[in-house]
């Protein structure tokens, strides 16, 4: 029991002188780990805000930067007809901003978006489509693409407002900024199952 206690006192004194030990002589140590330790965490905030919006995006997204000289792409109309820059279009700061924490050159680079979008608002900002739905439909008018199985033909810019079940269509959905533009029948055949532009004709909705 004794020799417990003594063995005790001896391990709290060890432990005891060592920390006095560390507080006097390991003073030097000790200053250089917090030292270490700010320069850590100076080195990862620069990593967190290394993106901004005026930084040259090009000498990473080297594919993108391309489609904005192919003329068959929608990219490219923009930046030549409209002057169009990558933040116009990607504008959402904050999510870009978190999107590259320690992205570098060598990628992996994205294939789609995943944690950012580009709204049919921005597309439709003051400037640019900022028309009427009349004005957009016009646009359209000619194209007969949208047919279903009894003949009914739409006119792909009146989906967006034609009813309550395609309020969530945007823009992203047939036209493509970065490659070829999305066939826009496709778009209806995900909903209109049987190739007819109806619902609730066959079966209640489900
Ligand atoms: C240092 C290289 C680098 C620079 C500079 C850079 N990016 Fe990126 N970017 C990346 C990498 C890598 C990813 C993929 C990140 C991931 O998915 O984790 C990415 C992802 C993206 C995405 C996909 C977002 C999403 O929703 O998933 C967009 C859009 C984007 N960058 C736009 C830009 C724009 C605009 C600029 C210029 C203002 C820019 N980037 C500058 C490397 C860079
Ligand atoms: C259901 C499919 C669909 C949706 C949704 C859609 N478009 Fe279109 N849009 C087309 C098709 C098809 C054309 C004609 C072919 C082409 O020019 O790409 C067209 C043509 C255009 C044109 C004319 C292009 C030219 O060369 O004259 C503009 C501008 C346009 N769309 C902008 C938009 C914008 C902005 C939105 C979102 C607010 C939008 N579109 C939503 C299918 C769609
Ligand atoms: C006129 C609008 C517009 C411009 C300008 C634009 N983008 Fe995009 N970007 C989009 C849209 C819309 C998408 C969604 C996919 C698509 O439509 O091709 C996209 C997708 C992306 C993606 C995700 C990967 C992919 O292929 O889907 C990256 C990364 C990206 N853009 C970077 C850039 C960079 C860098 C620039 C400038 C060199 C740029 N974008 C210019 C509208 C634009
Ligand atoms: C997200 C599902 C969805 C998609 C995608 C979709 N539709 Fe529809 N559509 C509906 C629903 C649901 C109805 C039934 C009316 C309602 O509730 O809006 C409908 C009804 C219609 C009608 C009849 C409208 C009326 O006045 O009764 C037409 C025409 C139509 N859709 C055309 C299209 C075309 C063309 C496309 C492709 C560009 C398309 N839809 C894509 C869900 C969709
Ligand atoms: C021409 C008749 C017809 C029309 C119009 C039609 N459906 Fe259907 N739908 C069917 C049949 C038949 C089935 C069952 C067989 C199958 O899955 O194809 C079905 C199945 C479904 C199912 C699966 C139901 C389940 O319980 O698994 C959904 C969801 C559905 N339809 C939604 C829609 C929507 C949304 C529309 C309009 C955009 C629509 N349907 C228009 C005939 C139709």
């Amino acid at each position: 029991m004794k020799k417990i206690n003594t063995l005790k006192a001896i391990i709290t004194g060890a432990v005891c002188s060592g920390l006095l030990c560390f507080a006097v002589v390991g003073c030097a140590p000790e200053a250089k780990t917090q030292e270490d330790a700010q320069a850590e965490k100076q080195e990862e905030q620069a990593v967190e805000s290394f993106w901004s919006i005026d930084m040259e995006c090009g000498t990473c997204h080297a594919d993108k930067k391309a489609t904005t000289e192919d003329a068959s792409l929608t990219a490219c109309t923009h930046a030549t007809q409209a002057q169009a820059t990558c933040i116009t279009c990607h504008d959402d700061e904050a999510a870009l901003s978190e999107v590259h924490v320690g992205a570098t050159a060598s990628g992996p680079m994205p294939v789609k978006l995943k944690a950012t979008t580009v709204e049919k608002e921005t597309c439709q900002s003051a400037g640019c489509h900022d028309q009427s739905a009349e004005e957009f439909s016009a646009l359209t008018l000619h194209i007969d693409t949208l047919v279903d199985v009894d003949g009914t033909t739409a006119n792909p810019h009146d989906v967006m407002t034609l009813t309550a079940g395609h309020k969530d269509i945007t823009c992203l959905d047939c036209h493509s900024e970065h490659a070829q533009d999305y066939d826009e029948a496709m778009v209806c055949v995900s909903c209109h199952h049987m190739g007819k532009y109806e619902c609730n004709t066959c079966h209640e909705a489900a």
